[in-house]
């Protein structure tokens, strides 16, 4: 039967998470403050306004609303600066497989993401027109682990919710996709994604069977 496949962005179709971490490491720097990788973690699927807010906690410091207001319109310009320059070679490993697969079987397929980035890097990488339906952070008030981007990404395939599959790779969008109740399923590590319904550390691992189960299910 016909299901609905709502793909997350960045970690799921792009990683676009190392350039996220470039802009918010340089941004950190310029208030003595060393961001690690391993805080990156914390950062995925968080908005860019939640993402400031969590970098000014762990550096303990107290902004004005004008340093918030620019630091983050600095943050993107040096982001999308990262972006221009990506082609498809930034898709991560199967995704094209997945997509053709999903839509040769005549699958709904939507983007779920909380980046209001997302139609831009989309078109660098030439996928904008795999997608029936585009839910982004222009479209959403409230951010993952809050349900509303899946909700609204399906009501644009015209799905109920069991018929949604989400693919994942942050906590905060399991959480969001299992709230919405829709299979969760998470990409990257089993470890870090426990709750999702079923979890691969990339696309190369889900065969078309499995795929195939999603459908019929
Ligand atoms: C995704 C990423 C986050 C990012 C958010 C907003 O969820 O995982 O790291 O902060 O999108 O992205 P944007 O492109 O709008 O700054
Ligand atoms: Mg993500």
């Amino acid at each position: 039967m016909k299901k609905a496949f709502i793909f997350d962005l960045d970690g799921v179709i792009v990683d676009t998470a190392k350039f996220h971490y470039l802009a918010w490491r340089n941004l950190a720097k310029g208030i003595d403050f060393d961001f690690t990788t391993a805080q990156n973690e914390q950062f995925k699927g968080v908005s860019r306004v939640r993402s400031l807010e969590i970098l000014l906690e762990m550096a303990n410091y107290k902004a004005t609303q004008e340093e918030k207001d620019a630091w983050l319109v600095q943050k993107n310009v040096e982001y999308l600066s990262y972006i221009q320059k990506m082609d498809q070679s930034e898709i991560l490993p199967d995704v094209p497989r997945v997509l053709a697969y999903l839509i040769e079987k005549q699958q709904g397929i939507a983007l779920g993401s909380a980046s209001k980035n997302a139609r831009p890097i989309l078109e660098r990488v030439a996928l904008l027109d795999k997608f029936h339906a585009i839910v982004d952070g222009n479209d959403v008030t409230t951010a993952k682990p809050d349900p509303e981007v899946f909700v609204k990404g399906a009501q644009a395939l015209g799905a109920a919710a069991k018929h949604c599959i989400v693919f994942e790779d942050s906590i905060a969008g399991i959480q969001a996709a299992n709230t919405a109740g829709m299979t969760s399923i998470g990409i990257g590590d089993a470890a870090v994604l426990h709750e999702a319904d079923h979890v691969f550390s990339d696309f190369t691992e889900m065969s078309n069977d499995f795929l195939d189960t999603l459908i019929q299910k």
